[in-house]
């Protein structure tokens, strides 16, 4: 009994420490569905876009503004916008996701096709939300 406490014990922390990790790839393998559900008939498989009427994912200059990523999901985008040095001046409507499928469908675009970043976590959408973003006009 003793010696069962003890091990408990000492395995605390590994639990705690398993706990804090975020399964990057998890989350990827959930956001490509989502992806292949919801945005690939504009964005396309590639994530190539269609030059001048849907932009490019692939490599994307804004990628790099999370909270921008997070309101253009969620809210949806309109107006002028440059991405990669081509024009757009087209709508998306924001889509109804939850937090956790937010994150998901943004880890799988921003770490897919050469894309490389930090992961975003279901915690990280709602404050995303709150922050200022410049040059965001939401659908
Ligand atoms: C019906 C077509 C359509 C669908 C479906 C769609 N988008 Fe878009 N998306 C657009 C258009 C058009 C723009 C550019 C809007 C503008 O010019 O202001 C855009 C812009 C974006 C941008 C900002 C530009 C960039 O390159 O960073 C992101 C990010 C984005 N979409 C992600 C998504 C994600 C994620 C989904 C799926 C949840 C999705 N889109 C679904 C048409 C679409």
């Amino acid at each position: 009994m003793k010696r069962t406490l003890i091990i408990f014990l000492l395995l605390t922390p590994f639990f705690f420490s398993f706990d804090q990790t975020f399964d990057l790839k998890a989350s990827m393998e959930r956001g490509k569905s989502i992806y292949e559900a919801q945005c690939i008939t504009c964005h396309m498989a590639e994530g190539e876009g269609l030059a001048g009427v849907f932009p490019p994912l692939a490599k994307a200059d804004y990628l790099a503004d999370k909270n921008r990523l997070v309101k253009v999901v969620l809210q949806g985008v309109r107006g002028e916008m440059k991405v990669n040095g081509t024009d757009y001046n087209g709508e998306m409507t924001g889509f109804s996701l939850s937090d956790q499928e937010t994150a998901d469908v943004l880890n799988y675009i921003c770490n897919t096709w050469g894309n490389n970043a930090a992961a975003i976590k279901p915690a990280d959408i709602q404050p995303a939300l709150k922050a200022t973003s410049k040059n965001y006009q939401p659908y």
